[in-house]
């Protein structure tokens, strides 16, 4: 489906695992996360055409999924790794990300995890404050080194996407206000240890709308002209993540549109010579090649409803339960044709432990195999211990 505008949702039929597939789940200890190799493969094989086109450089958000075979597959297509922790730098390198596409985001770096960064050579800070600034450079200084900034914009925009995660709004705690950018260039161009080779933005998550991209283009447009009038030139844009995926249908596109959203950028973003561009993927690249499968304990009839007490709860897919997001879920295993309604809820002792509410399903029963679609993104990696539950397990589609 082109990205035109809004993204339609069309219903269509469900694909569901075939038959094989099923059978070897019956195998595998539930709660599990199951990824799909190949799929991983082909969005990267997408994205890298999308962004070769124009030249464009891909930083893939770790904090989407941090699993070392997923880092390790996305490493291999030669992209660069979005970090926002210490332990994320470390992991990403473990992972065969070069330092030197490593950028390194976050309004609370501590002091231990900047000099991970330096002593390491990332190739970028993203900076999000002036005393963030006065930081990075005393740590540089010690360390002997210079450090590469960018300096993190809140461009002021509504990405019209859950208010969970806006980022690019006024009020964000993300960001310097874009309307300090000379103050806070200047700044940093006084300070012995710092490097301002760029400007950086992120305007939110999940966005399947392309006009913020256009607002956000012309934000960037107008702060490059900013820094020119300086006498500055900055030679990295980063336009942050944010392109969204279809939870509601996703067998209707299971590779986002790259390639409309970077025909978008290439028209609406004046780029000079010398510029590089940059984008940090997360969810685009992860989420549909990730499904959560989990067994069903209990049947339990209410007056509205039927609940289906599955073996996973908020502790293996928090999204339901903090955001109110929605994953497609479905029966893997039934035997019954006869549709019935559920309620599908977790064993956590709290009344927020529901994955979905009144939806039609094949008549489930005790052992059924439940999956939650789309769950590659923001799912395995914000598991908890909660009740002292096990973290879920995890397969991949070619092991
Ligand atoms: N760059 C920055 C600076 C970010 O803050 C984020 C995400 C990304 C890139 C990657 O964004 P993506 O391409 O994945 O949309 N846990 C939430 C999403 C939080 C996103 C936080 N920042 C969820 O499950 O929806």
């Amino acid at each position: 489906m082109p990205f035109k505008g809004k993204l339609r949702f069309n219903e269509t039929k469900t694909r569901m695992f075939d038959k094989e597939q099923i059978s070897r789940f019956g195998a595998f200890a539930t709660p599990f996360y199951y990824y799909d190799i190949k799929l991983l493969r082909e969005t990267l094989t997408r994205l890298k055409a999308a962004v070769d086109k124009y030249g464009y450089c891909v930083h893939y958000a770790v904090k989407a999924n941090a699993n070392p075979r997923i880092l390790q597959e996305i490493s291999a297509f030669g992209f660069g790794a979005d970090c926002v922790s210490g332990n994320e730098v470390l992991r990403a390198i473990e992972c065969g990300f070069p330092a030197d596409k490593v950028v390194f985001a976050g309004v609370g770096k501590s002091d231990e995890e900047i000099t991970i960064g330096i002593r390491n050579n990332i190739f970028c800070f993203n900076v999000e404050s002036l005393q963030e600034l006065e930081v990075i450079n005393k740590i540089a200084g010690n360390e002997g080194k210079i450090a590469n900034v960018a300096l993190r914009l809140n461009p002021g925009i509504d990405a019209h996407t859950n208010k969970c995660i806006n980022t690019g709004l006024a009020d964000s705690k993300f960001g310097i206000d874009f309307n300090k950018l000379e103050e806070t260039a200047a700044f940093a161009q006084r300070l012995g240890h710092i490097k301002l080779i760029g400007l950086h933005f992120h305007i939110g998550s999940q966005i399947l709308d392309k006009e913020p991209y256009r607002l956000l283009c012309q934000r960037s447009n107008e702060m490059q002209e900013k820094i020119n009038y300086m006498g500055l030139e900055l030679p990295e844009i980063n336009l942050g993540g944010g392109l969204g995926v279809d939870y509601v249908n996703p067998d209707s596109q299971l590779i986002p549109d790259f390639e409309s959203l970077m025909d978008t950028i290439h028209a609406n973003l004046k780029v000079k010579d010398r510029q590089r561009v940059h984008f940090e993927f997360g969810r685009a690249i992860v989420a549909q090649c990730g499904t959560m499968v989990s067994k069903v304990l209990y049947i339990k009839p209410a007056t509205q409803t039927n609940f289906a007490i599955v073996d996973a709860g908020f502790t293996d897919l928090i999204r339901p339960a903090l955001y109110g997001a929605h994953h497609k879920i479905e029966n893997l295993t039934s035997r019954y044709a006869q549709n019935e309604k559920y309620d599908i809820v977790g064993p956590i002792c709290e009344s927020t432990d529901v994955f979905d509410t009144g939806i039609t399903l094949p008549k489930t029963v005790r052992g059924d195999l439940i999956a939650f679609r789309t769950a590659g993104a923001y799912g395995e990696i914000m598991a908890s211990r909660y009740n002292l539950r096990n973290l879920p397990n995890v397969y991949y589609s070619d092991n």
